[in-house]
Order: C-alpha cells, then sequence, then structure tokens
C-alpha cells in the first residue's frame, strides 16, 4: 500500500493542536509523532505554516433531491465534488420514503443515485413520511443497513408533514433501537393558514415566505419536538435551527439534562432577512426554510456554537438554479423551490467568521464542523478526527489563503452564490479522502464513484 508523509504541520482535532507529522498508509492514518522519519514513504508533503484537520462532514445535505416541483441541481458527483474542494470529506444526505412505500425503496432509489458518482463517502438519513403498517419494523432495518437517522417535519403539510402521533411513535422507536431523529421543527399548520392569509391578500413576493413564517413557529415547534422525545426517552437533534426564541429552547432543556442536540447553517449566522427584499425577485436566491431572520439572532446562534447549546455546523445544501428553477415561484413565493447552496463555502466560511474573528477557537471549530457530527451520527472515531486507525480524511489548510467566494469561480452546479463577494482568510490547499488526494491547489484529482456509503452505527454521541 502507497504511503504519505504530511510533514511540519499543525495538527488539530477537538482536544488540542500540536505540532506533528502524520503518516498515511493505504486508506488509514498509521502514525501521528513530531519528526517522523521521510526515507520509507512514497509520497512527502510539505505542510510548513499549514493547519491539518480532519476532513469535515456535512451532516445535511439535499442531492438530486425531488422538491417543489423540481429537483436540486447538485447531484452526487458535482455535490461531493464542490464539497471536496471546501474541505468536506464525508456528507450525510437524506433519502426520501414516498407516502404509502417501503423505506427500503427510498433507500434503494438513492444508493442508485449515489452509486458511481460520489466523490467522497457519504451516508443517508431517512426522511419518514409515513409509518403506516409496517414503519415501525422499517426503521429497525434502516439502523441494520447503516442509516442511524431519521428526519421528521413538522412542515409541509401534505408533502412531508406529520404528526405529533407519528413523531411520538418514532421517537419511542429509536428508545429501543438506539437511531437518532432529526426534527424539522416549525409549526407548519399554522404557517400554512399565514401564508393562505398573505396570497388572499396579494403577497406574492419572496419576501413573503419569510414574513409568514414566524419565529414563534420555530420556537413552539422545537419545545413540542423536545417535550416528545423527553416523554419518548430518546434524545433528539433539530436541524437548521434559525432564531433565538428556539435556542432559547434548546439550551433549557440541555440545561435540565435532556439530550437534545442542534445544529445551525452559515446562512443562519452571517446572513438576514433583507436579502429576501433585494430588488426584482434577486431575493427568491435566499428562499428556504426556516428563512433567514432579522439581524438580532446571528450574534445569539454564534454565542450557542461558542457555549455548545448548538453542537454543528450543517449547510442544508439544496441548490435550486436561479434563471429556470427558482422562477417556479415569480408569480407565487410559495412555488418557489425552497433551498439554497452553500456546501462548499462551510468551512471557508466558519473558518473566517468564527476563528478569524475571534468568535470560535479553532479546537471547536473542528468539533462543529467533522468531530461532533462524527459522533453524533454514529461515524466516530474512523471519520471525524486524526488519529491512528482513523480513516486519512485530511484537510491540509492555508490559514493564509485569501479566497472571494463566488459563483464564478465555485464548483456547486448552481447559477448563483448565497455569500457572493464574501471575502474569506483560511482555505482547503489539499484534501485527502481515504488517503487518495482528491483536490489540490485548485485542481480536482477524484474520480465519480471513488466514494463509499457509509454504514453508521446507531447509539453514537446523542446517547452518551
Ligand atoms: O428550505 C430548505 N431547507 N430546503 C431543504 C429541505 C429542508 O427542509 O431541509
Ligand atoms: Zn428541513
Ligand atoms: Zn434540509
Amino acid at each position: 500500500m502507497p504511503t504519505t508523509l504530511i510533514r511540519n504541520g499543525t495538527v488539530v482535532t477537538a482536544e488540542r493542536s500540536v505540532a506533528a507529522d502524520i503518516l498515511v498508509d493505504g486508506e488509514k492514518i498509521r502514525d501521528i509523532a513530531p519528526s517522523l522519519p521521510t526515507e520509507a514513504a512514497g509520497r512527502v508533503i510539505d505542510a510548513t505554516g499549514m493547519l491539518l484537520l480532519p476532513g469535515g462532514i456535512d451532516a445535511h445535505t439535499h442531492l438530486d433531491m425531488p422538491f417543489g416541483g423540481t429537483t436540486s441541481s447538485d447531484d452526487f458527483e458535482t455535490g461531493t465534488r464542490a464539497a471536496a474542494f471546501g474541505g468536506t470529506t464525508t456528507l450525510i444526505d437524506f433519502a426520501i420514503q414516498a407516502k404509502g412505500t417501503r423505506m427500503r425503496d427510498a433507500l434503494d432509489t438513492w444508493w442508485k443515485k449515489a452509486d458511481g458518482r460520489a466523490v467522497i463517502d457519504y451516508g443517508l438519513h431517512m426522511i419518514v413520511t409515513d409509518l403506516g403498517e409496517c414503519g415501525l419494523d422499517d426503521m429497525d432495518s434502516m439502523v441494520a443497513d447503516g442509516v442511524a437517522s431519521f428526519k421528521l417535519f413538522m412542515a409541509y403539510p401534505g408533502v412531508l408533514m406529520v404528526d405529533d402521533a407519528t413523531i411520538f411513535q418514532a421517537l419511542s422507536r429509536t428508545a429501543k433501537n438506539g437511531a437518532l431523529i432529526c426534527m424539522h421543527a416549525e409549526n407548519g399548520g399554522v404557517i400554512d393558514v399565514i401564508v393562505r392569509r398573505a396570497l388572499a391578500e396579494g403577497k406574492t413576493t419572496p419576501i413573503h415566505h419569510a414574513l409568514t413564517r414566524p419565529v414563534t413557529a420555530e420556537a413552539e415547534a422545537v419545545h413540542r419536538a423536545i417535550c416528545l422525545a423527553e416523554m419518548a426517552g430518546a434524545p433528539v437533534y433539530i436541524v437548521h435551527l434559525s432564531s433565538e426564541e428556539a435556542l432559547n429552547q434548546v439550551r433549557e432543556a440541555r440545561d435540565r439534562g435532556v439530550p437534545a442536540f442542534a445544529e445551525t447553517c452559515p446562512q443562519y449566522l452571517l446572513l438576514s432577512i433583507e436579502e429576501l427584499a433585494r430588488p426584482g425577485f434577486e431575493g427568491a436566491k435566499y428562499v428556504f426554510t426556516p428563512p433567514l431572520r432579522e439581524k438580532r439572532h446571528s450574534p445569539k446562534l454564534w454565542d450557542g456554537l461558542k457555549n455548545d447549546h448548538l453542537q454543528v455546523v450543517s449547510t442544508d445544501h439544496c441548490p435550486f438554479c436561479f434563471e429556470d428553477q427558482k422562477s417556479l415561484g415569480k408569480d407565487d413565493f410559495t412555488k418557489i423551490p425552497n433551498g439554497g447552496p452553500g456546501v462548499e463555502n462551510r468551512l471557508q466560511l466558519l473558518y473566517h467568521h468564527g476563528v478569524n474573528l475571534g468568535r470560535l477557537s479553532l479546537n471547536r471549530f473542528v468539533e462543529l464542523v467533522a468531530t461532533t457530527p462524527a459522533k453524533l451520527f454514529g461515524l466516530y472515531p474512523r471519520k471525524g478526527t486524526l488519529a491512528p486507525g482513523s480513516d486519512a480524511d485530511i484537510v491540509v489548510w492555508d490559514p493564509r489563503a485569501d479566497h472571494v467566494i463566488s459563483a464564478k469561480t465555485h464548483h456547486m452546479r448552481v447559477d448563483y452564490s448565497m455569500f457572493e463577494g464574501f471575502t474569506v482568510k483560511g482555505n482547503a490547499k489539499l484534501v485527502m479522502s481515504r488517503g487518495d488526494v482528491i483536490v489540490e491547489d485548485g485542481v480536482y484529482h477524484g474520480r465519480p464513484g471513488r466514494g463509499q456509503y457509509l454504514k453508521r452505527a446507531a447509539r453514537g454521541g446523542a446517547w452518551a
């Protein structure tokens, strides 16, 4: 097996930063120590001045996903390739159980979407839309296939939303099988009424997407989700948390010792509702749920990340092209496909706005983008850290690299960037996935199909 020695870098994990070399043997890390011998190594990479990070884990993406009358514009090849450019070496995407069908059908469908295309390793959550006769047993068989987490929707009535009884039953099943329920927490019934009122008043432009989804609809659903989980005796993970009031619910639960966890996304940390009021139809680029909030929320989310009230930063990458997909909702904001692109920029944005601006330590940054998602979703210590025996998913990070984010240069298959013109300092110089260098100095060396499906373990970190 070929060996690679990465020399003279600073190895950064969630626990510490140390000057050390990393010896990679085939797909795994064999050794981490100062001054490892160079003679026997097949390739030597000089990482002087660089940080060596565990490959990023994005626990929330939607590739090739049918939604809102169209399909997200990145497939498993373009999406995983873009992820790699940004230093992410593992994704957890979502398979969707169509109502009235078995979860196994959805799993087969998503395996086919990824097979032969994925450039980096990936796992799958299962979106449960219907428990029917066999749904609870199906959840057990999903866990046996490495689908150790399920997403349930408290929003999108008639499409993805499930009722409290279904949520409680699913949570109760995970209390036995050790999976983790991921909750889209917004009160969909209330939002639906507010949306219908707005349309009746002729309010059809993108800003009304945000104005019809109040913060309280998120906070109430987060509170309810946590109560249901408590009654079921199971942990719960709130996805794409966007507001101070929702965060307060998670913090209060955690203070009481309840195993509640939550992620936020760069868009909620760095953008605000004003984006939806851009001239013409431009605001459609920022239509996703929960919506962007007023500016007062983002400092609270940053504090939440620092103080472990929030545990993960994912992207909710769900790209739709502005020209021919977002335009489906030109005359009616409810027809704008919900979602935004971001899988490529997560580490750049969080490093610059978190570490460089003094909001996060370097170790906390690694914990948020790699280690905790690996622990919560049953991938640790194979993924999410740098240690002998772990997969050689390594990012050589140049802390001095200047980069301007733009749709003109990004690798995501989408015709705009939510962060157009943002300048960041710090970027991936070299990205290694299971020992293969797949990106180096902006040049792609990966291959579609090299990414492997990850069978994830139940009873991960949420059960500790
Ligand atoms: O608007 C969003 N977030 N689209 C993706 C689906 C979801 O709810 O995560
Ligand atoms: Zn969601
Ligand atoms: Zn999502």
